[in-house]
């Protein structure tokens, strides 16, 4: 069976798990959860499918609430819109590619679905994305989700996560995730928030990202193969299009046409954070001079994919207007974790296979906070 038909059919298992038996997840998938900052500063609302964060809500410079993630209104599609560009869920059991769908565990060798070529993509044909989440329990400013991975994406072992989402004064959303297996298994987790910080109201039309000023605390990133796969090697990025260590905004001309000339459609590359240890100042910050919102990003990963979605297109706007699409560059999703492939790169010595009953904990931290625009 062709790859598009067995993603298909178990797009419909999933319907039919999410919404035959909501009793695996106690109330509906697409039941929301709205939770508040104690300063009242920020809202940001959630379903349990994916434990997928569907609005953020934080002021701009003239205190106008915006909606600063990209999504959909009808909350339907985060499981059947089949261009799935995976708007803000927990991505698992592993997040990014592994090279051909397959990977070794004490000589044992493991095959994947191959979901996107020959890797594997974001857990799989059906990864926590796209997944009933069980609403555990929440308070007026967190949530927590819980998801029991039962290992049909051909990982070993069964998975048990827990995602607690908590907005702090700022306001700030810190996110939590705890993890782990009966079996030795790789995991790798992320989330995949793609952010516009212009925050078009429905008012407003959609704009791009290409005016956003963003700062990578990264002197080094990973080479890829045409597939995206990584080949084992980090490249400089010393005067490159790829060095964000001071600001820069996304489509500065320059720079933009010379990463288009390389034939890529944006970025979509895998930085490796300097100071692994020292997470006191941000590793990651945008800033849009239309709002005046700045977002920080903490966390306790060694490395950002960072994609300017060059691959979305035709996927309804959330507030948007009868017709209204994203496009290519419409959001730019941050994804905090380990290198991509990392269970198939052990000569780069980081920690992604945990053994039965070892916790993994990802945490990131997103501080907002607004500056004036320059009059
Ligand atoms: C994995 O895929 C690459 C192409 O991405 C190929 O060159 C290589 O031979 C494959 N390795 C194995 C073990 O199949
Ligand atoms: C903030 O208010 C000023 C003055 O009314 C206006 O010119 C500006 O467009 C507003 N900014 C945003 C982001 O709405
Ligand atoms: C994860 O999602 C949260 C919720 O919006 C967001 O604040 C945070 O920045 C995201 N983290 C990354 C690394 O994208």
């Amino acid at each position: 069976m062709s790859s598009a038909v067995v993603d298909a059919l178990r797009r419909l298992v999933a319907w039919f798990y999410a919404l035959v038996f909501p009793s695996s997840a106690s109330t509906s998938p697409f039941s929301e959860t709205t939770i508040t900052s104690p300063d009242g500063k920020g809202r940001a609302t959630f379903i349990g499918l994916g434990a997928t964060l569907v609005e953020m809500w934080v002021p701009d410079a003239n205190g106008t609430m915006r909606d600063v993630v990209l999504g959909y209104d009808d909350r339907g599609m985060y499981l059947d819109d089949p261009a799935h560009p995976v708007f803000g869920a927990i991505v698992g059991r592993y997040a990014g590619r592994i090279s051909n769908g397959t990977f070794t565990l004490d000589g044992k060798s493991y095959s994947l679905h191959q979901n996107d070529g020959t890797s594997t993509l974001h857990g799989g044909a059906l990864g926590w994305d796209r997944r009933p989440w069980k609403h555990l329990s929440s308070s007026s400013s967190s949530v927590t989700y819980e998801i029991v991975d039962d290992a049909w994406e051909g990982f070993p072992g069964v998975v048990t996560a827990r995602a607690t989402y908590e907005l702090l004064d700022g306001p700030e959303l810190v996110i939590t995730v705890r993890a782990s297996g009966t079996e030795k298994t790789p995991i790798m987790v992320t989330n995949h928030t793609y952010w516009n910080l212009d925050a078009a109201l429905a008012s407003e039309p959609q704009t791009t990202v290409h005016d956003h000023v963003v700062q990578i605390r990264a002197s080094r990133r990973l080479e890829v193969s045409g597939l995206h796969v990584p080949t084992g090697s980090h490249l400089p990025v010393e005067n490159t299009v790829w060095d964000f260590r001071t600001p820069h905004s996304i489509g500065e001309q320059e720079r933009w046409e010379t990463l288009l000339a390389t034939g890529a459609n944006g970025y979509n590359e895998n930085w490796v954070y300097d100071d692994a240890e020292d997470d006191t100042e941000p590793r990651f910050t945008i800033h849009s001079p239309r709002t005046g919102i700045t977002l920080g990003i903490h966390t306790n990963q060694p490395s950002v994919v960072m994609y300017t979605a060059g691959y979305l297109s035709g996927v309804p706007r959330k507030h948007g207007r009868e017709g209204e699409c994203y496009g290519p560059s419409s959001g730019l999703a941050v994804e905090q974790q380990g290198r991509v492939d990392a269970v198939n790169h052990p000569e780069w010595g980081e920690k992604v296979v945990y053994d039965k009953s070892e916790e993994m904990v990802w945490r990131t931290r997103c501080r907002f906070s607004v500056q004036s625009p320059p009059s």
